[in-house]
């Protein structure tokens, strides 16, 4: 703890934001209640985004840590600003999970020069600085592309399809798990020659978009001017699947891709209206809070921690009960 003024903010955080833990034996850590880490949340756009925001509070709650969080609503300058508070409040830690990959050097300078060590959760930046922050947890987003992908193939080879047509419903521009879930994709499928991505749009990782996408992309194609569809979260694949089974026309056999692993999404592919779910996991703040105990005690950290993760497709039993989603 560096000051006074963050003592108290953080006595009243623990008993105020997190509730009054005590001494939790959760994971076997010993707690430290004088930690605060500021937490700047992107935004709520999704079951995976409330899932993960839920996986920070409980964890930051077990590690018995004050957790200073702000939602930017999907506004970066809204992280900024927070980043700033924390820095203001000389918190011990701060966790953010950046919405889009550039455009932070400048704030976290300023963490630097604060001596407040910065840890990327869930999302990367693009720096030509490391230094500018010390680590991130969170998925390897191309990784799950590339799943996507395999996917597709042994699909292909099972449907015995010449010639595939892909739409991409792609999330917000400029973030890494857009970026990665696409080029990952790519590397994979653009090696065979019978696939070809028609279109990719914008759907910004909202189920909202996902449905105003879809409705464009049959307008531009016609019901059976495209054979895949490949949506980077699921929350746009069920705003699209909502417009795509509203409408005549749809071949039987078109095949859905989507990433993240939500609930909604496992039953769906159990329901055979979902032909792929790539996992994505929300749960990192156990991870990060371990970073957050590791850095406080002065103990060095790697640099990256990625989860295990893998796909659930309908080539699996998917009666076995570990097919469930979050
Ligand atoms: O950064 C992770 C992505 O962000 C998830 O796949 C998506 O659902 C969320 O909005």
């Amino acid at each position: 703890m560096r000051k006074g003024i963050a003592m108290i903010l953080a006595l009243a955080l623990l008993l105020g934001l997190t509730g009054c833990s005590g001494k939790q034996e959760t994971e076997k850590e010993k707690d430290d209640s004088s930690i605060v880490v500021g937490f700047s949340q992107l935004g709520a756009e999704s079951s995976w985004r409330i899932a993960n925001t839920a996986s920070m509070e409980q964890a930051a709650k077990d590690f018995g840590y004050g957790l200073m969080m702000e939602n930017a609503n999907q506004k970066q300058e809204k992280q900024i600003d927070a980043i700033r508070s924390f820095i203001a409040y000389q918190v011990d830690v701060i966790v953010f999970s950046p919405i889009v990959e550039t455009g932070w050097d400048n704030v976290l300078k300023e963490a630097k020069q604060a001596g407040i060590p910065v840890i990327l959760m869930d999302r990367m930046i693009n720096t030509q600085d490391d230094s500018l922050y010390t680590a991130y947890v969170g998925a390897d987003f191309y990784a799950e592309g590339r799943r996507a992908g395999e996917y597709l193939i042994r699909k292909a080879d099972a449907l015995e399809k010449a010639q595939m047509r892909i739409v991409e419903i792609c999330g917000t521009a400029d973030s890494t798990p857009m970026r990665d879930r696409q080029q990952g994709f790519m590397d994979v499928i653009s090696q065979d020659s019978r696939f070809t991505v028609i279109d990719s749009v914008d759907g910004d990782f909202l189920r909202s978009k996902g449905e105003e996408c879809m409705r464009d992309l049959l307008a531009k194609y016609g019901s059976d001017g495209f054979d895949v569809v490949y949506s980077h979260n699921d929350a746009m694949t069920l705003g699209a699947l909502d417009v795509l089974e509203k409408t005549e026309g749809v071949p039987k056999d078109l095949v859905v891709i989507t990433v993240d692993g939500e609930k909604d999404a496992v039953d769906a592919l159990k329901a055979g209206r979902i032909n792929c779910v790539v996992q994505c996991t929300p749960n990192l703040g156990i991870s990060v809070m371990r970073l957050v105990k590791e850095l406080t005690e002065g103990r060095g950290v790697l640099k990256t921690y990625s989860p295990e993760e893998g796909a659930f497709t309908d080539f699996d039993d998917l009666t076995d009960p570990r097919v469930e989603g979050f």
